[in-house]
């Protein structure tokens, strides 16, 4: 769908480069980040720059992922979590680092709480892994994963001017021709309040910046100033969630966002995410220029991607407690 022909764009009104939903999270429209004239792109650039620092969260709409193509995507994963188990067995016991991981953490022993969730996580870039079966999810999964990379790099470019560099800095320092994608559903099966369980657990991201829609259920909780807020998307946007090494590479001018997820009583709720993270042999570290007008210096020391999300995945999801060990 061309992103000017994007029903988001006349429902979200005015066509402002400053707009918020009705909840007050910030939206950023892509095709005046692309398109604007100077001045409407300068002011979006300001507003996305606001909503990495004020909540490392907002939506983004008129981005050009056709809906179909996430509908298909979202179809797929849940025909994967369908099938009977042998066919998922052999991704069932992957650990962190393996490029395609089936998993359930309802019992899990390392969080010693019951998670309500079904998940597949696959690397799609630089190489696109992809479980066997269903056979056609290797197609979409390829095409929804060049589609989101290139909204995510987009995005990145222009996050890069909000701190005041040049568009293609971020992308330099951390690799990004070789980022790290991973693709991950998950599926939230209905549950009730005696169960006693959670979808999960208060965490931020590890990586740059996460993509997320959902299957018309809301359960995406995020922390702003101080309060968990529902988010409630405009349909046919994505949600954008800014991760660990966004907070490290910008020296803190820019947050991870909390976020956590519930279950519903009555419905199974589903989300499905593309995850962007540095090249994985890349030392993510303040940018020096940042550091630099910074009054305490740089924030973090600097550590390799690779080693960051093992630790994060090893370990306990709790809050955006991995970022100590760079601290
Ligand atoms: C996540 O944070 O990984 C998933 C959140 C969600 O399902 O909404
Ligand atoms: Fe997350």
């Amino acid at each position: 769908m061309a992103r000017s022909d994007h029903p988001d764009r006349e429902e979200n009104g005015s066509g402002s480069s400053a707009a918020y939903s009705v909840d007050g999270i910030p939206v950023v429209d892509l095709n005046i980040l692309a398109n604007g004239d100077a001045d409407q792109r300068k002011e979006a650039i300001q507003h996305l720059g606001r909503a990495c620092a004020d909540w490392g969260f907002f939506m983004v709409i008129n981005h050009g992922v056709p809906e179909s193509l996430q509908g298909a995507t979202m179809d797929a994963c849940k025909e994967l979590f369908s099938l009977p188990t042998e066919e998922k067995a052999g991704y069932m016991e992957a650990g962190p680092m393996d490029p395609i991981r089936v998993g359930t953490g309802f019992n899990s022993a390392v969080d010693g709480v019951r998670y309500w969730r079904n998940y597949l996580k696959m690397f799609a870039h630089p190489e696109l892994h992809c479980p066997a079966k269903p056979t056609y999810l290797r197609e979409i999964a390829a095409e929804y994963a060049a589609r989101t990379r290139g909204l995510t790099l987009e995005l990145t470019t222009a996050v890069s001017e909000s701190l005041g560099l040049d568009g293609s800095r971020i992308a330099e320092a951390l690799n990004l021709d070789k980022c790290l994608q991973i693709l991950i559903g998950n599926h939230y099966p209905p549950a009730g309040p005696d169960i006693g369980a959670i979808g999960l657990p208060a965490h931020s991201d590890h990586g740059l910046f996460t993509l997320l829609f959902q299957n018309g259920v809301n359960g995406l909780q995020v922390k702003h100033g101080g309060e968990w807020l529902l988010a409630k998307p405009i349909p046919g946007s994505f949600f954008v969630i800014a991760g660990d090494q966004l907070e490290i590479v910008s020296n803190g001018r820019y947050r991870a966002v909390l976020h956590r997820a519930l279950v519903n009583g009555e419905q199974a709720r589903m989300s499905f995410l593309s995850l962007i993270g540095p090249c994985l042999e890349t030392v993510v570290e303040p940018i020096p220029e940042l550091a630099q007008e910074a009054s305490r210096g740089a924030e973090f020391g600097g550590i390799k991607y690779r080693e960051y999300m093992e630790h994060q995945q090893s370990n306990k999801l709790r809050e955006n407690a991995a970022l100590d060990i760079v601290r």
